[in-house]
């Protein structure tokens, strides 16, 4: 028996990355799966791989248009959404000085827009369902500050905003809404802001060590791994009471420091 097994779920930005990571673990709990993206090529291929209950649908998570479509054929196919996966995301990264208010507002579109849209065009169907469970992938950087990232990290908090506030409103219909805050995603996102020559993979993996202090031979396809779990957790029916939450992944790190000198220092 699957963790997910009967549940229909659209899960954003599943053409690759932590969005197709998450797909797939849903396909193999059982779960019946929409993979929305607007690489449609790589979105099919995905969705081919990983069989007869996952589907590819073209959506821009920035255009309403394209909800409506996505939402309107699911319930068309398989009569209810049971789970929204809001993972489809971009990054900038520059100074503040070096980030335009065309920057801003294209991250904005797809990072907080695109989130408060899926939320809005699922909340209806889930209502008539009995209920849903919708997890917001955000991001450390939806938690804490880092140089470099005024604009990225500002669509995150915001997410985090929306979360919350949808959580009170869509409670007493039986719908949860949380965030997962990973630390790292897919190596291609941060690729075209690293110097020449550096690994992508080598980058991320090098900067999970420093940060997470993670078991030997920690990957990041493990860390990817363990954010597609604890998505599956929230979207399951496993902790009904789990909503508006923030679910951090990220070894500690922004819960604090530890202080030299003091009691768990050494
Ligand atoms: N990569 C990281 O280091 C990192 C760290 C923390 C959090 N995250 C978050 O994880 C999530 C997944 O990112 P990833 O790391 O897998 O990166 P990724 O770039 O591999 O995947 C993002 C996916 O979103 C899709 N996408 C972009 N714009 C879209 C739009 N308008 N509509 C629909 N789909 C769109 C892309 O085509 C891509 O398939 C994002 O929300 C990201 O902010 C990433």
């Amino acid at each position: 028996m699957g963790r997910m097994d009967g549940k229909t779920c659209i899960v954003t930005g599943a053409a690759q990355g932590t969005g197709a990571v998450i797909a797939e673990l849903f396909v193999q709990e059982g779960a019946t799966v929409i993979l929305g993206d607007v690489q449609d090529v790589a979105g099919e291929a995905t969705a081919a791989r990983l069989g007869a209950r996952a589907a590819f649908c073209h959506l821009d998570v920035s255009e309403e248009a394209d909800w409506a479509d996505v939402v309107e054929s699911t319930l068309a196919v398989h009569g209810r959404i049971d789970a929204l996966v809001n993972n489809a995301g971009i990054l900038k990264i520059a100074s503040i000085e070096d980030t335009t208010p065309d920057d801003l507002l294209r991250l904005v579109k797809v990072n907080q827009l695109g989130p408060f849209l899926g939320i809005r065009a699922v909340a209806g169907p889930m209502k008539t369902a009995g209920g849903g469970s919708i997890v917001n992938v955000v991001s450390s950087d939806g938690v804490k500050g880092m140089n470099g990232v005024a604009a990225y990290a500002s669509t995150k908090w915001g997410l985090r905003g929306i979360t919350k506030s949808t959580a009170m409103e869509l409670a007493r219909h039986r719908i949860r809404v949380n965030a997962v805050c990973p630390e790292a995603g897919s190596a291609e996102m941060s690729a075209p802001y690293l110097p020449d020559g550096v690994d992508p993979v080598f980058a991320a993996e090098f900067n999970l060590k420093q940060r997470l202090k993670p078991p030997k031979g920690y990957r990041l396809a493990d860390h990817i791994g363990d954010v597609a779990r604890m998505v599956l957790f929230l979207a399951s029916d496993e902790c009904p009471t789990a909503t508006a939450g923030d679910f951090v992944i990220d070894g500690g790190m922004t819960a604090g420091y530890v202080q030299a000198g003091l009691p768990g220092s050494d």
